[in-house]
């Protein structure tokens, strides 16, 4: 049996937990849109041809904002291909996932679809193909509320979108149009000129590099932010990750990669902010993010052009399941300075929720921790210092083999999210709570399984599922648990 402890104090503050760090992505890709949300004709649609099962799995899952778009379709997408009647809209080949979009989803159906799931749309704009114009027209047909030409064509209420994202993914070779830092921080800069005077009360994101692992990575960044410091209000950060081979350890390990992707970035944006005597700080949007299998996805070179191809539908284990639960926690962590997350993507692709055309929609593996941490990871984290045993692995050297993090929620009590890395050997878990009075119940959640591959599919959608286990010992201010191997955790503490 492993041992590990840390403390929870009420005045060790890290950041209140912006709700937005629970948001997901809706990319025109594969079959995330067309038969994935929207599948008109499915028993379950509603009017508009969204699905009602797929809108409520979402709502359980709990995302407050959702990325749309694109992803890489953004690059090459005229927006108003999408709007006026959907039988007079083109159907266009998309070379980012070379597929045909038939544009049956524009923006005006995808922000009343993001009303129906609670979600408010974060809407990317297209600095591939095209620039200043075509984003300031789309904000206008967005945001302005009427009495001009492009939103008047919109009708009825304005969306009033707050967050923008300008372009994405521009560093990195594979995009329509990718860019030089410097080309890039000029278009980026001058087209949120552009949208702020349609809109000022918009939040803009950077495109930050396309991953930690790109040759440019630290420097896009100080160059982007040195050009667009005053006129942006986030950089965006993306990150993948899988398990290599055999080698579960690291994988069970990649949180510390996202943790120091973000610290380093951070470093980055305040080195520019201090280089420039600004007085505002810039926030990362961790706008894509998740476990995906890219080593088994051939390329987007080798597809054949179709409609709605199944594309890297990746199934989860529950070890990647324990590993969305991680990186979660990383983001949880860095509340202070990761304001928005968007896990990449929401439906079919490398996603928590999955579809059958004309059959049933399920939950994966990574949707569990994912839903709980979202429901239950709201108010204000605070930073814990765990003891605990290390291991040695092949990608990030020493590791600690517990990670967790605490969240106190505004109307008391407390919640602990933690991860046991062991494959093999439980971990007691001690925490000192001396600091915080009137916590009395606890309830301990965990994800784990016998078999560390097992999935859920359309045949067994609930084989992987979140169990309540013995309620932790809790006397006076200790609390004593015990975190199955290869698990994830949630303890709940509630008040008085
Ligand atoms: O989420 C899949 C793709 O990954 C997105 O289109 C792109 O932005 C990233 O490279």
């Amino acid at each position: 049996m492993l041992n590990a402890s840390f403390t929870v104090d009420p005045s060790f503050r890290v950041g209140a937990v912006d709700p937005r760090l629970y948001g997901s992505f809706v990319e025109h890709m594969g079959r995330c849109v067309y038969s994935g949300i929207y599948e008109p004709g499915h028993a379950d649609a509603d009017g508009d041809g969204f699905r009602t099962d797929v809108a409520d799995l979402v709502r359980e899952l709990g995302v407050p904002i959702v990325r749309y778009p694109g992803g890489n379709f953004v690059s090459g997408y005229r927006w108003e291909d999408g709007i006026g009647p959907v039988r007079d809209r083109p159907r266009r080949l998309d070379l980012a996932w070379r597929s045909v979009e038939t544009n049956e989803v524009g923006v005006a159906e995808f922000v009343r679809w993001a009303a129906t799931v609670g979600a408010a749309p974060m809407m990317a704009v297209n600095l591939g193909t095209r620039g200043i114009e075509a984003a300031r027209d789309l904000v206008e047909f967005c945001n302005v509320p009427g009495g001009t030409a492009w939103s008047d064509l919109r009708g009825g209420d304005p969306y009033g979108i707050k967050v923008w994202c300008l372009g994405n993914e521009m560093d990195g070779p594979w995009q329509i149009g990718h860019k030089t830092a410097h080309e890039y921080a000029r278009l980026a800069s001058e087209t949120a000129r552009a949208m702020r005077q349609v809109d000022p009360g918009i939040e803009l994101v950077a495109c930050g590099s396309s991953g930690r692992a790109m040759p440019t990575f630290g420097s896009w960044e100080a160059t982007v932010l040195a050009e667009a410091y005053d006129v942006v209000d986030y950089v965006s950060a993306h990150a993948y990750y899988e398990q290599h081979g055999d080698d579960r350890d690291s994988f069970l390990a990649c949180a510390t990669d996202m943790d120091q992707f973000i610290e380093e970035v951070v470093a980055t944006a305040d080195h520019v902010r201090a280089v420039g005597r600004h007085r505002k700080r810039i926030n990362i949007s961790f706008d894509e993010w998740n476990v995906w299998y890219l080593s088994r996805f051939a390329g987007e070179k080798n597809l054949d052009i179709r409609e709605r191809p199944r594309l890297i539908e990746d199934v989860y284990s529950v070890t990647d399941a324990v590993v969305v639960g991680n990186l979660l926690i990383s983001l949880l962590r860095h509340a202070d300075r990761v304001k928005i997350g968007c896990l990449a993507q929401l439906v079919n692709v490398i996603a928590p929720i999955m579809t059958e055309p004309g059959g049933p929609a399920w939950r994966q593996a990574s949707f569990h921790p994912f839903a709980l941490t979202s429901t239950y990871g709201r108010g204000t984290v605070l930073r814990v210092e765990p003891v605990a045993p290390c291991h040695e692995t092949g990608a990030y050297g020493q590791v600690p083999l517990l990670d967790a993090v605490a969240v106190r929620p505004d109307e008391g009590g407390l919640v602990l999210f933690a991860v046991n890395r062991s494959q093999t050997e439980p971990m007691t878990l001690d925490v000192d709570l001396r600091a915080l009075t009137g916590l009395t119940g606890a309830e301990h959640v965990a994800l784990a399984h016998e078999d560390p591959d097992a999935v859920n599919t359309m045949a067994q959608p609930d084989r992987v599922r979140p169990r309540r286990l013995d309620e932790p010992k809790l006397d006076g201010g200790a609390l004593s648990s015990v975190l199955p191997p290869l698990s994830w955790n949630m303890i709940r503490l509630t008040e008085g």
